[in-house]
């Protein structure tokens, strides 16, 4: 129906049900579905080739939508959207390369794409300026989410972009302090869930539904459309010569199943013409997707959560189904590494000069283990994803201590001297 119309429509990803692109609901609404909604583009008339002419060119603008790293794509992330974008702007995140960090990691070809550059400190502001922007072009009164700490911080902060009310749902005393200062400060209503956030994530649901609020988790398929825009960005920067492999930390599994769909689109579209594999890098003690991927994916694994990082301190991921796709179809692989290797990558990151938080600092120790064991191999190009900015979460992690001193030249000489 609507595809035969529309450049873009919401489908079923369980039944096959369409339903317009501007359609509230936060599932399938056919009744006894539930499933999970994806977006759907008609294909840009334009050729791979003209499409990455048009996306290159736009690389030089500086003002107005199109300078934002997310909207400079947005014949695959909201065509019809038109000059009705809210954007701060995010994205424009640099690709890095650290000998250091890829010498830990065995990796000579490894680079970093740093997504904690985006304004609000993570890749979730890729999300949220198509999420807030479809909440507004709905007509929504407020937005919501569930959240391990970065969504939260993102949605207060484009909600009060947009001058809509935000509801934050987050599990008590296991937020990072920078997240849950941002969430406050940009003005959310934020409540502290004495659950984890799986808890959190079914409340905030059934809250958003009896409320009428807009509810913006990673369930919410325009959030996706926005992230796959790390992986178009990164594949710009690499001049649409696509790495070996890309490898990201995974929580709720948001960033695996919407880098499965850039991939799938890029290649469609004619954009690149070699899928790089995915690998999907989960805490040990938070690895529900990994043991699912051990059982060659016939079971759908969830686990109560604990690890250090706690931005994927997640037992119940999702987007599970649309990230099971995300793997089958890039030969992908998912990994799972300990807090120990998660707290010595992150001193290797921040020791660089790089930073990143805990969460971001699984997929660079992912890269070792994936390297140990001969899955990358040595000449292969590999990018990781640093998903959020060490300031997140200054707390955790580090050896290094202040040192205290009275305050004259003689204490400055006794410390130096050791
Ligand atoms: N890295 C960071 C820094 C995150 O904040 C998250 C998720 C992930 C990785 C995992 O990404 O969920 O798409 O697999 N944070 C969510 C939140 C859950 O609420 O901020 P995913």
């Amino acid at each position: 129906m609507s595809a035969t119309l529309a450049p873009s429509w919401q489908v079923c990803a369980t039944c096959g049900h369409e339903i317009p692109e501007t359609d509230p609901h936060p599932r399938c609404p056919r009744p006894g579905c539930g499933g999970l909604l994806e977006v759907h583009h008609r294909p840009p008339p334009q050729g791979g080739h003209a499409l990455r002419a048009t996306f290159d060119a736009r690389r030089g603008v500086w003002r107005g939508v199109l300078a934002s790293g997310v909207w400079r794509f947005r014949e695959a992330v909201l065509p019809s959207a038109g000059d009705d974008v809210l954007t701060y702007p995010e994205g424009n995140t640099p690709l890095l390369a650290s000998p250091p960090v890829a010498q830990w990691a065995g990796s000579p070809g490894l680079l970093l794409k740093h997504e904690g550059h985006n304004p609000t400190g993570s890749f979730k502001d890729r999300g949220m300026t198509v999420g807030v922007t479809q909440a507004r072009r709905i007509g929504a009164r407020a937005v919501s989410c569930a959240s391990t700490g970065n969504t939260a911080a993102s949605l207060a902060a484009y909600a009060a972009l947009a001058g809509l009310p935000a509801l934050v749902l987050i599990p008590k005393d296991q937020v990072a302090a920078g997240k849950l200062g941002q969430a406050l400060a940009y003005g959310a209503r934020t409540l502290l869930v004495r659950g984890n956030f799986d808890d959190c994530l079914t409340l905030a649901a059934e809250a958003s539904e009896r409320l009428g609020v807009y509810l913006l988790n990673s369930i919410n398929p325009f959030r996706l459309e926005g992230q796959k825009t790390i992986v178009l960005e990164l594949l710009q920067q690499l001049s649409w010569d696509p790495p070996d492999w890309i490898v990201v930390p995974a929580g709720n599994l948001g960033n695996t199943a919407a880098f499965g769909k850039a991939l799938e689109e890029a290649r469609a579209w004619g954009l690149i013409d070699r899928v790089p594999r995915l690998a999907a890098v989960q805490a040990e003690g938070a690895a529900p997707f990994a043991l699912s991927f051990r059982s060659g994916f016939t079971r759908r694994d969830r686990v109560t959560p604990h690890t250090v990082a706690t931005a994927i301190n997640i037992g119940n991921p999702v987007s599970h189904d649309r990230a099971v796709r995300a793997i089958r179809e890039t030969n992908g692989v998912v990994t799972v590494v300990s807090d120990d290797d998660i707290l010595d990558a992150k001193a290797v990151v921040d020791g660089a000069g790089i930073g990143c938080e805990p969460a971001s600092a699984a997929a660079v120790a992912g890269v070792r283990r994936l390297m140990n064991e001969g899955v990358i191999r040595k000449g292969d190009r590999v990018v990781a994803v640093l998903t959020g900015h060490l300031l997140k979460d200054p707390g955790t992690g580090g050896a290094n201590r202040p040192v205290e001193i009275d305050a004259n030249l003689a204490e400055v000489e006794r410390v130096m001297r050791g």
